[in-house]
């Protein structure tokens, strides 16, 4: 595991998108595993600025994203296909077709999580991983349970969780209950994964899931058992360390 704390925001952004576009530029059919939340929105205009200036594109690109509410439309603003739109899809050139979200409004979930892993399984393994942090150590929408599943699935959302990302909404009540998300299998094969965290609320669970014991109680200290770990933290994220 390689963890780099980073004194301002902005240089972790750099280094992250960095990270991003030195891997398209060697490997232009890179395999991309996507994020939501507001921790990777810095990065992502960091990228775009690296696409604006014509240091790389994403034209062979393929991305999966990690996961996505269920039934909330998918022009809804909060959706994550809104999100990846307003903040990456719509400035690089990554062909909307290779842009992959699970769907949360398919009728059979099931069946979408199905379809979603075999696309994987065709197209990956995901070259490199980007991943938030959720306050009870979620990754992806992998709540924190006494056994985890490997695929994608469905998930009920953890209220800790909803209360976090109620800020996005006009009120706490419209966070979807339930979301698809990809499982810890797929986030662990990933060749490389990249976990971004910042902000002192969680320097405590940065710790728990970096030193702690590995756990589903904690979904990110299984992160601890990937051979290609890079840890990107902002200082106030990394104060416990
Ligand atoms: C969200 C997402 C995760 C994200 C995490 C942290 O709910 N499903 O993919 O990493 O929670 O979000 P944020 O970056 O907004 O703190």
């Amino acid at each position: 595991m390689n963890v780099l704390t980073f004194d301002s925001d902005e240089k972790l952004n750099e280094a992250c998108a960095n990270m991003i576009t030195s891997l398209v530029q060697t490997n232009p059919h890179a395999v991309l595993g996507l994020a939501t939340g507001g921790t990777p929105v810095g990065i992502y205009e960091q990228v775009v600025r690296d696409y604006q200036r014509g240091f790389v594109s994403f034209h062979e690109v393929t991305s999966f994203n990690l996961d996505e509410y269920v039934g909330l439309p998918s022009d809804h603003p909060e959706s994550y296909r809104s999100y990846m739109r307003k903040h990456l899809f719509a400035h690089i050139d990554l062909q909307p077709a290779q842009a992959h979200i699970p769907d949360g409004n398919e009728a059979d979930l099931e069946a979408e999580c199905r379809r979603y892993d075999q696309l994987i399984e065709d197209v990956g393994p995901i070259d490199l991983q980007l991943l938030g942090l959720g306050h009870n150590g979620h990754i992806g929408f992998n709540e924190p349970a006494h056994a985890l599943l490997r695929g994608t699935h469905i998930v009920e959302l953890a209220d800790k969780t909803r209360q976090a990302n109620a800020r996005f909404f006009d009120r706490p009540e419209l966070v979807p209950r339930h979301a698809i998300t990809m499982g810890v299998g797929t986030i662990l094969q990933a060749k490389m994964i990249v976990l971004v965290v910042r902000g002192a609320d969680k320097a405590e669970i940065v710790n728990r899931a970096l030193n702690g014991p590995i756990t589903t109680e904690c979904p990110a200290s299984l992160l601890q058992t990937h051979p290609h770990l890079v840890v990107l933290l902002n200082e106030q994220a990394g104060k416990l360390l």
